[in-house]
């Protein structure tokens, strides 16, 4: 499914539609170059879903966690991992399989460890204020 998003005040639409595309699942692989804007459709996301706390982008951590309304919502970026074993450490599986929704930032750098079923998202850039989003279930 192709999206159009026209401008930042379309977010909110366009992340409701992705919750909505995803039903039950809960795991999202966000694919996009380098400020394409993953985490910013990440952060309507989260809104969407009743975060209230800020969403930024966890570089440094790897992950964030924050509470939705009715889940948490665990946001990784793996941009910065050195290694697959790095996500083992951190023990990704708890968070993968818990049932929690997760928003992954650059799964090319966990391609052993993605799960069976997800939602891959793709973001590009169109125009300065516009992106093409793609939406398949895989
Ligand atoms: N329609 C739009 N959707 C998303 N972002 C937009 C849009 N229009 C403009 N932007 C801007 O594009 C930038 C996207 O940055 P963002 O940090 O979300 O990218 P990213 O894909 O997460 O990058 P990185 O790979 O570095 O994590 C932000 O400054 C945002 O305001
Ligand atoms: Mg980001």
């Amino acid at each position: 499914m192709n999206l159009p998003v026209k401008s930042l005040d379309e977010l909110k639409h366009a992340a409701e539609q992705l919750i909505n595309f995803g039903g039950s699942e809960k795991i999202f692989l966000f694919y996009g170059n380098m400020g394409a804007g993953k985490t910013t459709l990440i952060k309507s996301l989260c809104g969407c879903l009743g975060t209230k706390e800020t969403v930024t982008s966890p570089t440094f951590s790897i992950v964030n966690e924050y509470q939705g309304g009715s889940s948490k919502i665990y946001h990784f970026d793996f941009y910065r991992l050195k290694n697959q074993s790095e996500a083992l450490d951190l023990g990704y599986e708890e968070y993968f399989y818990s049932g929690n929704y997760c928003f992954i930032e650059w799964p090319e750098k966990i391609p052993d460890l993605w799960p069976d079923h997800y939602i891959r998202v793709d973001v590009q850039v169109v125009s300065d204020k516009e992106r093409l989003l793609t939406f398949a279930k895989i």
